[in-house]
């Protein structure tokens, strides 16, 4: 569904911003705590885009496939000249680059979603910004396709810079690898200088009222576990304990002869950051989702807080924890963003 005109008041001045692929909004909050205003976003989900508007209702958002989306019609419903956009921002989907579905590199997969970085490149070549931010997994680094983009803006006169780099460098209390690349037709392009101090799941999370009661509905999303998997969780160390110190009885049959996901059923360590945050952030089986202290895997609050949102950020609880924690896990970390938006700014 395409979105009225801009406002005129709402029209364009300095440091403006897009956001392509804009999910429920975690590029575009580090955008904004970087001093931009983000005047539009394209996003194709439903119930991403209803989270994306809810809290950024003053973007103009193409709810939206971005292959249908004009240049033109950006343009004109932006009120925008051609070159006038200061930063474009955007991370493709990126499940076809991941470790997990190309075995570690080692395989390539044929994805039409993996193409989407191409509308991305007809965007900024038809937008013309003055600066580009593209964010993905770590796998897009070895793929023919960053280079071709690469090529693309570099032959349109912008000087490109791309590296892998974790977020618990830049004040997210999480390590998550990412490929950032960042471009620039009207400066030299530079990355943000590591945060002097590294967060930690005390920090982002140490302070919070106790789950379920705390009247806060997406901290307060229950929990239902069978008694097998309670007691499993009961019996795991507290701070930073794991499956290996699961007694004989507790143990899953499939870890009993396997070595591997050691992460799985474990908790967080209070002290340092969280493990990524991913889209199965709620259930234990998939990681190290469990909270430091308390019997229970982390609230989608606290999935949120790990991921930099801030404390009022909404994601409605009706929506139900798998598709809050996909938003979630997808996001971009907003601090990590707005330290790299300086310092391209
Ligand atoms: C990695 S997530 C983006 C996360 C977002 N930047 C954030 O920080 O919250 C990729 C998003 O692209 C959206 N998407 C996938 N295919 C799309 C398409 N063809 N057109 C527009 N959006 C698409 C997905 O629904 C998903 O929300």
């Amino acid at each position: 569904m395409a979105p009225k005109h801009l406002p005129r008041d709402e029209q364009i001045a300095k440091r403006t911003a897009f956001d392509c692929f804009a999910g429920c909004g975690g590029l575009s909050q580090g955008l904004k705590g970087a001093g931009y205003r983000v005047v539009g976003a394209i996003e194709n989900d439903p119930v991403a885009a209803s989270v994306y508007e809810l809290n950024h209702p003053n973007t103009l958002l193409w709810c939206s496939d971005i292959r249908r989306v004009s240049v033109n019609d950006v343009l004109s419903r932006l009120r925008l000249r051609r070159g006038q956009l200061d930063l474009i921002g955007g991370c493709p989907p990126c499940q076809g680059f991941s470790k997990l579905r190309t075995y570690n590199g080692s395989r390539r997969i044929r994805d039409r979603q993996n193409d989407l970085i191409f509308e991305f490149e007809r965007l900024v070549l038809g937008l013309r910004p003055k600066r580009v931010m593209l964010e993905n997994v770590p796998g897009l680094l070895r793929d023919q396709r960053l280079r071709r983009f690469r090529d693309a803006l570099e032959n349109a006169g912008y000087s490109v810079e791309a590296d892998v780099i974790d977020v618990a460098n830049y004040g997210v209390p999480q390590r998550r690898q990412r490929l950032v690349l960042l471009a620039s037709r009207v400066s030299a392009v530079r990355f943000a200088e590591p945060a002097s101090r590294t967060r930690t799941v005390r920090d982002a999370i140490g302070s919070l009222p106790r789950a379920g009661r705390s009247g806060d509905s997406l901290h307060d999303l229950p929990e239902k576990r069978s008694r097998l998997v309670a007691a499993r969780i009961r019996a795991i160390p507290s701070d930073g304990g794991g499956r290996e110190s699961l007694p004989g009885r507790l143990k899953l049959t499939c870890h009993r002869h396997s070595d591997g996901f050691k992460d799985v059923y474990g908790r967080m360590a209070w002290d340092e950051p969280a493990p990524t945050i991913t889209t199965g952030c709620f259930n234990p089986s998939k990681g190290r989702f469990l909270h430091p202290s308390a019997n229970r895997a982390i609230t989608m609050r606290e999935a949120a807080l790990l991921q930099s949102f801030p404390k009022y950020y909404k994601f409605p609880s009706e929506l139900g924890k798998v598709k809050i924690a996909t938003m979630i896990g997808n996001a971009l970390p907003p601090r990590f963003i707005r330290a790299h938006a300086r310092a391209l700014k």
